[in-house]
């Protein structure tokens, strides 16, 4: 198990060491021949008798087959790595036993199409023809994968599914921030006025569509940030990743999971066309600063259709964005002739924008909501402004404390909600309890699953008493619950 590890973090490092070389240097540099020879020595050893295969599996890597331990001191290069193939649509890469025999020049120009694949349209798809045309025949890139069968025993049940935790919140962090980035790129690229694809926003949501598949409560945690300073880039993100899981209770394919959380991650571009005078100016906004502001979702299409993407692609994308304030009986802005209903998209956006703008502080609203009373104030609109069936997925699938909220125990005891109970039968509450700390803060406690009890069932002990504004206690939830 350890020899797995080490010789598969040094085959990935001189791997990636030599790709990156080759990427900066020309064929005869002293470098590119160290780094190509000290690659084709491991790979030409390690291949002996057998392929040699390298896996991604939701966001670990296998070597062989195995697992390779996640540790904090490797985990930057292999992120990089990780990142380097996702960049390319690519679940993995195999070396044939051939590799021992394969010529230099080769292993040059397998680097050098590895770097150039990142601006093709179909980056794994133009590798592997690529390949082909070039004879190269001891190397396969692998784009899709079945779950690799780990021989892995040494890890008690605990310590792996700590470890799993650990790393999709980390994985989870990272994704949030790439998101953020990819938002705050486009944004800005818009206002400089350079043309901007959405490739990179198409594959952020395509790992967000697998983590929310994957752990969809760790999702509600995350889309509770609250990011004061970054409240644009950060309400974008949570919209997307909350409008994607409705979609996934509502049984959306993945493709369709994909496209509303790109959607959400755009729905208002258009506010690039109100200046931040209006955008964060206290108190209510005039009758004519209201009349630029219903404008942005309009803007928000027109930004859209100006995207450099496919055009099926950008006309399954905008109108979403479009209809995020119509209401269901049409009022709302802007203003519109439509007679047919609102569409899923622009529903589902409707309900996620609405949740997470009220219970984020802004400078005209005297204070925000908390969560659970954002659930309530929604569900007095119900027919009016939102869909009734799908305000009900919503607010079965954030529970009476959405995650996010603070709460105070009947004990007195401090927590935050972690959400529903993922694997409960019963309807029950996470907790994360709160301890006092020596500086005068908190820290995190024992999480508590709070099960509704059933029937002739004794009420558990502790039950939620209430929700307080974090502010009270002067803390953010999302950073203790994405530790
Ligand atoms: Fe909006
Ligand atoms: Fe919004």
């Amino acid at each position: 198990m350890q020899d797995t590890n080490i010789l598969g973090e040094e085959l990935i490092r001189t791997f990636y060491r030599m790709v990156h070389t080759i990427g900066i240097y020309k064929d005869n540099n002293q470098m590119v021949h160290e780094a190509v020879s000290k690659f084709m020595t491991l790979a030409g050893s390690l291949a002996k008798g057998s392929d040699l295969e390298i896996l991604i599996w939701r966001g670990r890597l296998f070597l062989q087959g195995e697992k390779l331990s996640y540790r904090r001191e490797t985990f930057a290069f292999i992120s990089a790595w990780l990142d380097f193939f996702q960049e390319r649509d690519l679940s993995g890469i195999r070396f044939l036993t051939k590799v021992a025999n394969a010529p230099r020049g080769e292993f040059v120009l397998l680097a050098r199409l590895l770097n150039e694949s990142i601006s093709q349209e179909e980056p794994a798809a133009w590798l592997e023809d690529q390949l082909f045309t070039r004879k190269i025949d001891w190397v396969e890139m692998i784009q899709e994968v079945e779950e690799p069968l780990s021989k892995e025993e040494a890890k008690t049940p605990s310590d792996a599914d700590l470890d799993r935790d650990l790393l999709r919140k980390q994985k989870a962090r990272q994704n949030y921030k790439r998101a953020l980035d990819v938002v705050k790129e486009v944004s800005q690229k818009i206002s400089a006025q350079s043309t901007v694809g959405i490739r990179k926003a198409r594959r952020l949501a395509q790992n967000m569509v697998e983590l929310v598949m994957e752990d969809e409560s760790l999702m509600h945690c995350m889309a509770s940030i609250r990011d004061y300073d970054d409240y644009t880039y950060t309400h974008s993100i949570n919209v997307a990743l909350l409008a994607m899981c409705v979609g996934r209770r509502i049984g959306l394919s993945h493709i369709l999971l994909e496209q509303l959380g790109i959607c959400g991650m755009f729905h208002d571009l258009g506010k690039l066309d109100v200046s931040t005078d209006i955008l964060h100016k206290p108190g209510r906004l005039a009758p004519e600063e209201w009349e630029i502001m219903r404008q942005h979702p309009l803007m928000g299409v027109i930004r859209i259709l100006r995207l450099r993407a496919p055009s099926g692609m950008k006309s399954r994308i905008a109108l979403g964005p479009f209809e995020h304030h119509l209401k269901m009986d049409l009022t709302g802005y802007p203003k519109t002739r439509l007679t047919q209903n609102v569409t899923l998209f622009g529903r589902i956006l409707s309900i996620v924008d609405t949740y997470d703008a009220v219970t984020s502080h802004r400078a005209y609203r005297v204070r925000s909501l908390m969560p659970n009373e954002a659930v309530c104030f929604m569900w007095n609109r119900l027919n009016r402004q939102f869909d009734p069936i799908l305000l009900k997925v919503f607010i079965c699938m954030m529970g009476p404390f959405p995650a996010g909220s603070v709460v105070k125990l009947n004990t007195g005891e401090m927590g935050i909600s972690m959400g529903i109970n993922p694997a409960s039968k019963k309807p029950g509450q996470r907790v994360l309890l709160l301890v006092k700390d020596e500086a005068g803060g908190y820290r995190k406690g024992e999480i508590l699953n709070l099960d509704e009890p059933e029937k002739g069932e004794k009420a558990a002990v502790k039950r939620i008493h209430s929700s307080i504004p974090p502010s009270s206690i002067g803390i953010q939830p999302a950073e203790f619950l994405m530790q």
